[in-house]
């Protein structure tokens, strides 16, 4: 009579061949996951996080498992899905988490999703501007955005690719051409920029960061990132040179963090918090909640410009209201006006790589 190890290698060897694209591992009882009775499940949404394998993926991942608003979670990468399925997968939390590995599971990552996260691409490494990114990460976002089109074009899309200020205009076009656009579905990820603001304006007051809410207009890249610090709850002031000082710390806090990293990449693990304050919030609105406001990159009429960041109130639909930019003074006036002259070019080139 065969021995219990044997017997478990023939079902682990008979399912390998039956289930060759399950990223469930096997226990060594030889138990598949789909023979527990428990499935797991809890109402709620389901999201796909596609570049989950990455520097904010992965934290990304974490933190959304830790979300009681998620059902489902999908990790979609082209390399170590896997094995990022399988860490994440034991945490005790509700989400039922499944990995897709390449372009062929990318379209069984997304059907059904509620919530797209897009953390895949290229970082930057010191000396680089987002825009260096474009040539890679471009063709990436215009990919994963075909899917959606595909397969869950009724789902809120949240990009966090760089360069952030051409890669939503490029998702955008994508969907046009698919007949699926819905700006209000379509959010660049500009949280980090208040996450940081909030935290560097906290610290030349002396309050707790979690007290301070700092709008950041405009979009996300050097000038173009504009802190309105005339409208800081709770209300202060600044003198011209905290103005100036936690305006180019705000602008340049990306750059900052590359450049410590020294080669090793970009925010990840602040990023990856910040893509979570925002897919909360976006999960909260899609729930119904009231009165949730975040910053965010979206098609506005709020300029001239197609697309600006500014606060915007997320609902069953996405971004339903984009307010307007209140009262500025003439130091953000100023920039304002670089910012926009920044934000065109970039727009356009996102736009042009789509429609030429
Ligand atoms: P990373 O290199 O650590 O991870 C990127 C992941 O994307 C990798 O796992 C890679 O395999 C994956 N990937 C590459 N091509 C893919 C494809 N076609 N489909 C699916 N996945 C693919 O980089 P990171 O540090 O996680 O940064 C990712 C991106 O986020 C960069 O473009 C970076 O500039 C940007 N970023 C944006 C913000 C923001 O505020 N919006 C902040 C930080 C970083
Ligand atoms: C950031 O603001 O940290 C990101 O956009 C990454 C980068 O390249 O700076």
């Amino acid at each position: 009579m065969a021995s219990r190890v044997e017997a478990n290698q023939r079902i682990a060897r008979l399912s390998a061949h039956l289930y060759p694209s399950n990223l469930q591992m096997e226990d060594s009882s030889g138990m598949r996951r789909a023979n527990c009775r428990a499935k797991g499940g809890a109402p709620g949404f389901k999201v796909a996080i596609l570049g989950a394998a990455g520097g904010i993926g992965q934290p990304l991942a974490m933190l959304m498992k830790m979300n009681p608003l998620v059902s489902v979670l999908h990790l979609y990468d082209v390399v170590n899905a896997p094995g990022v399925t399988a860490d994440i997968s034991h945490m005790d939390t509700g989400a039922v988490v499944r990995g897709f590995l390449g372009q062929p599971q990318l379209d069984n990552a997304l059907t059904g999703m509620d919530l797209v996260i897009i953390p895949a691409g290229v970082p930057r490494k010191p000396g680089m501007t987002r825009d260096d990114l474009f040539k890679i990460n471009a063709g990436i976002v215009r990919t994963l955005c075909e899917g959606i089109a595909r397969c869950c074009p009724k789902a809120i899309v949240n990009l966090i690719s760089n360069p952030v200020n051409s890669t939503v205009p490029i998702a955008a076009e994508v969907f046009k051409k698919a007949g699926t656009y819905d700006p209000k579905r379509l959010l660049g990820v500009t949280m980090l920029d208040v996450v940081r603001a909030n935290t560097f304006v906290a610290e030349v007051l002396g309050l707790d960061p979690r007290e301070v809410d700092v709008p950041v207009v405009g979009g996300h890249s050097g000038v173009t990132i504009l802190p309105l610090l005339s409208q800081v709850k709770p209300p202060c002031s600044f003198t011209q040179e905290e103005t100036e000082y936690l305006t180019d710390r705000i602008q340049n806090g990306g750059t900052e963090v590359v450049e410590a990293k020294a080669g090793a990449g970009s925010a990840t693990l602040s990023m990856a918090y910040a893509a979570v304050k925002f897919a909360d919030a976006c999960l909260r609105g899609l729930r119904g909640d009231a009165g949730i406001v975040e910053c965010s990159f979206v098609a506005s009429q709020v300029t001239e410009l197609p697309f600006f960041a500014t606060k915007v109130r997320l609902g069953r639909n996405g971004a339903e209201e984009i307010y307007q930019l209140g009262p500025l003074n003439e130091y953000e006036r100023a920039g304002l006006e670089k910012a926009k002259r920044e934000l065109a070019g970039s727009i356009q080139k996102g736009i042009s790589f789509i429609s030429k």
